[in-house]
Order: structure tokens, then sequence, then C-alpha cells
């Protein structure tokens, strides 16, 4: 076989799976035992996997309880998110205000929207992210990577509207739980947000008034069990990073969210009623590199169904700013790394390339 056949091949498997619009979940409820080719990972890139860190170390966890008492407890946890997400990107955040229940309850609806007939899920299968506020869609670069990964996702999509969206629009059996959880992580955003604008040396307002909070989506992923695990993965091959400003993300009990860390993974351990918060790209550009972006991926499983709710802080598609390193964070001796960009700009550039790609060299200057 030559290797446009195999290209043609795939592409025609990809558009089988595809127009099925039942995603990985229909395979497994088909009872799939070897996974399809589409899914399997290049073998070079399977032997040339980095072990998960064998090592007792974990990202940093952040008490938020502490932040409402004492001013100096205040500083203190500041400079612990900042120095968090320096050197790992990734924090987890407790006592952050928002009910276990709920965290409990949307985790539940994620997982009846998934589970419930596909003929009502069909109907909002979509990879149109640009005109569709809500989508069901199994790998939103399904054309682009390299190996299809084991997940499908429901996804709202606020960057073009600015945040506002119409709640009938979300379908009927997770509405009420999808409405309650964003308004409580808007709110837990838009005060990391502010922490981080203190821990920065900004003003508490700063990051805020960059609206990177104007423009969101929120991401419900299902992975199922996977028959063979170790042919592929459930969120990219070689890791990934967010484009967004921050990211807030809920995970169920069953874990397989690893961080690149120091060249190694090294697994997020469900911790309950735990959040988990990284800084993507856009933070890490207006920030001047004080703040990272790390890579991170998904593995896949033989226990499942595994549940995670991202919710993505982008800022708003169609917002007239122009970002870049904020002046304050530069100086002569530590010159700007990036050039100036627009949100539709940096979106524009996330959704034409594969989650395989690289993010932030894009933007740097020179
Ligand atoms: C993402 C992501 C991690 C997870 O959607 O960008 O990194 O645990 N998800 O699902
Ligand atoms: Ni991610």
């Amino acid at each position: 076989m030559d290797e446009t056949q195999i290209t043609n091949d795939r592409l025609l498997n990809l558009k089988a799976f595809d127009e099925r619009k039942t995603g990985v979940k229909g395979l497994v409820d088909a009872g799939t035992s070897s996974i399809p080719s589409i899914f399997v990972r290049p073998v070079e890139d399977r032997l040339k996997d980095l072990c998960t860190c064998p090592k007792n170390i974990s990202v940093p966890i952040i008490d938020l309880a502490k932040v409402a008492t004492e001013s100096s407890d205040q500083t203190k946890i500041v400079k612990e998110m900042v120095k968090a997400s320096q050197n790992w990107g990734f924090f987890q955040v407790v006592n952050h205000g928002i009910p276990l229940e709920l965290l409990e309850n949307m985790i539940e609806g994620t997982r009846m929207f998934h589970e419930q007939d596909v003929e009502a899920k069909k109907e909002i299968y979509s990879r149109d992210f640009h005109s569709k506020k809500v989508a069901y869609v199994s790998n939103h670069d399904l054309y682009k990577s390299k190996a299809a990964n084991w997940r499908d996702s429901l996804s709202l999509n606020t960057i073009h509207s600015a945040g506002v969206f119409d709640p009938e629009e979300l379908p009927s059996i997770c509405k009420d739980v999808i409405l309650e959880y964003v308004k409580h992580i808007l709110k837990l955003g838009d005060h990391i947000l502010m922490l981080l604008s203190m821990g920065l040396g900004l003003k508490p307002q700063y990051l805020a008034e960059l609206e990177s909070s104007k423009g969101w989506s929120l991401t419900c992923h299902y992975y199922p069990a996977c028959p063979q695990p170790q042919l592929t993965l459930g969120l990219r091959v070689d890791g990934h990073a967010d484009i967004s400003f921050i990211t807030i993300l809920l995970q169920d009990q069953i874990g397989g969210l690893q961080v690149l860390h120091e060249n190694q993974w090294v697994n997020i351990e469900p911790i309950d009623g735990a959040l988990i918060v990284n800084i993507g790209d856009a933070l890490q550009i207006v920030s001047n590199n004080m703040l990272k972006s790390a890579y991170h991926r998904v593995i896949a499983k033989s226990v499942g169904p595994r549940i995670s709710i991202p919710l993505f802080f982008t800022g708003f598609f169609s917002s007239k700013k122009v970002y870049g390193p904020i002046k304050e964070l530069t100086s002569e001796e530590n010159p700007p790394i990036y050039r100036e960009f627009t949100i539709e700009e940096l979106l524009t550039y996330f959704f034409s390339k594969s989650l395989d790609e690289l993010g932030v060299d894009y933007f740097k200057l020179g």
C-alpha cells in the first residue's frame, strides 16, 4: 500500500466515523473490542512516550479559604498561586466556595447527556464552532490530528457572543445544572484572575479589564472505557497547551489527566471537591512568560467512562482590543517576547491547527 492509499483510507474511515454521529461511545456500545485504526497512535509516537513520573510529586494545592481571612494570608496565597503558575502552569484549588453537590451534579449531568438516547445527541452533532453555540462532537480536530482521541464532547461556546447565550439552546437533560455551574465558575474565574493580577504586581482588576473572561467556552468531555488503552490516548498525543487565559476544570475520580513538568508526565490526582486551574497561552503571552501555559494530556484507560469539564476563559472573538505583553511587566532588561494580536487572530489560529502543533511560538517576535 502506498502512502496516498493510506491517507485515503484514513480519510474515508474518519468520514464514516464522523457521519455516524454517535462518537466513541457509539463504538463502545456496538461492542468494539479492537479499536479502529483512526484511533491508533503511530508506533514511533508510542515508543517515545515518556514514563509517568514515579516520584511522589503533585501539582500545588491552593486553599482559597485562607484568602478570605487575614491580609497576610492573602499575600501568601497570591504568591503561592503565582509560583505554581510559573513552575507548573497548573494548580488545584480547594475551599473555593462552590458546593460539592453542584460539582457532583455537573458530572452527573454530563454523564446523562452522553448516555441518553443517541437520536437526541445526533440532532446537535456539529463541527461548526463558529455559528453553533451548543454542539456535540467527537474530536474537534478529527481531520487534522495524527490519531483520533478516545473521547466525545458537548460544548457551550460563547466566544462569539461575549458570554451571552440563550439557556433554551442547551440540551434539556443537563440545562439546569449547566446554568448553575457556569454561574459559579465564572465568578471563581474572576476571583482567580484578580489574585493572579495582584500576584503579578498589577491592580486587582487588571486581567478582568483585559476582558479575559468576557468570552468563554464550556466543554463536557466523556472518555469511554477503552478496550486497548495502550494504543491510543484520551486527549492529545504529545500533550497540548490551552489557548485560553485560564482554564478551570472539574474532573471525576477516575484520573488520567497528566501535566508535563520538568520533562516528565505527572498525574493530576483527583481530589474530591477540588477544581483544577491552568494557565493558557493567552496569559503566558500577556504576562511575557511570567506565567506558563503547560503541556498536558489525558491517557486512555480501560476503566470508565471518565468525565471532565473544562471552562476556557478565552476573551471575546470580535473584541477590538489589541493584546500583547503587559507594559508594566516588561522593561529594558525584560523586553517583550511576543508581538501584539487580537482575540480573533488568536482563536482563528487555534481552530486552524491541530492540537499537536505548537501554540505560543506563533506569536513570538522576530
Ligand atoms: C482540554 C483538556 C483535560 C481533561 O479539554 O483542553 O485538557 O481532563 N482536558 O479532560
Ligand atoms: Ni487542555
